[in-house]
């Protein structure tokens, strides 16, 4: 069966010219290769973010959101499926508990910020390891729910830990808290690589509200 980010790519590319099928099939991260097209539609939807989203969310791929509560556009996608956020940027979004307004954006309209978006997403080593080994059961970004009740979203680690404490734990593994939260996870302990990314990523998700880990 077609995926329907497919279909979708049929209708909005349909009058469009011929290599548009083959840039929006060729996947999630623009690569080094950017058709003329490409980069135009990512021109298209970075105006759009200016001018519709970036009064609240830091929308490039670095700086702090303007309004603390908005995520950060290069991490959204790390847990917004991108089909998902077309689907309901195209049926007129609305958040809950937010100030923000309710958007609802033409078809292409919303393949270009979606293609923006893609082109702004962090893959960095912090966001793929938590992603892989901790988001199974801990928030991860700077408003969900930890999948796992017991699981402390990251966001809060900095208002329970000191940077060095927190390095010393994941180094000798946190045994003792995973095992006894009968979540059933492994023993488990990271390298200092795996530290040091972590330690970034939660920098990278810090807010005034919650603060990452400060020293010592
Ligand atoms: C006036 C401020 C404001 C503007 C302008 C704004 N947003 Fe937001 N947005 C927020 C806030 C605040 C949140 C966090 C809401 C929450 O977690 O309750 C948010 C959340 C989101 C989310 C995550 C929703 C979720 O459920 O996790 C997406 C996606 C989003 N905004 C997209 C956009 C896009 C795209 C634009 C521009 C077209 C935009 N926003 C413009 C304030 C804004
Ligand atoms: C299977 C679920 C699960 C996975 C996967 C998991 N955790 Fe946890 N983690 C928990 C639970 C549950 C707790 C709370 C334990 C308690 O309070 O006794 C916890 C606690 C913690 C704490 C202590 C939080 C605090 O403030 O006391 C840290 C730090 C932590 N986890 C880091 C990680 C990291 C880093 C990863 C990924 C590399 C990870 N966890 C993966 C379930 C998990």
């Amino acid at each position: 069966m077609m995926k329907w980010s497919a279909l979708f790519a049929a209708a909005v590319c349909g009058p469009l010219l011929a290599g548009c099928m083959d840039d929006l099939s060729a996947g999630s991260v623009a690569g080094p290769r950017l058709s003329d097209e490409q980069t135009a539609q990512i021109e298209d939807g970075r105006a759009i973010a200016e001018g519709n989203c970036a009064a609240c969310h830091a929308i490039g791929s670095q700086g702090d959101s303007p309004n603390p509560l908005a995520p950060r556009f290069r991490l959204l996608l790390s847990r917004y499926k991108a089909d998902v956020l077309e689907t309901e940027l195209n049926e007129g979004m609305r958040v809950a508990h937010a100030p923000m307004p309710q958007f609802q954006f033409k078809p292409e309209a919303t393949a270009s910020l979606i293609a923006y978006l893609r082109s702004v997403q962090t893959r960095d080593p912090g966001l793929a390891l938590v992603e892989q080994r901790c988001s199974r059961c801990h928030a991860i970004g700077a408003t969900d729910t930890s999948p796992y009740p017991g699981a402390q979203p990251f966001r809060k680690l900095g208002q329970r830990w000191w940077r060095g404490q927190l390095r010393d734990a994941l180094k000798t593994g946190i045994i003792v808290e995973h095992d006894t939260a009968e979540a059933r996870v492994p023993p488990m302990k990271l390298n200092d690589a795996e530290i040091d990314a972590l330690l970034a990523y939660l920098d990278s998700i810090a807010t005034k509200e919650n603060p990452a880990p400060k020293a010592p």
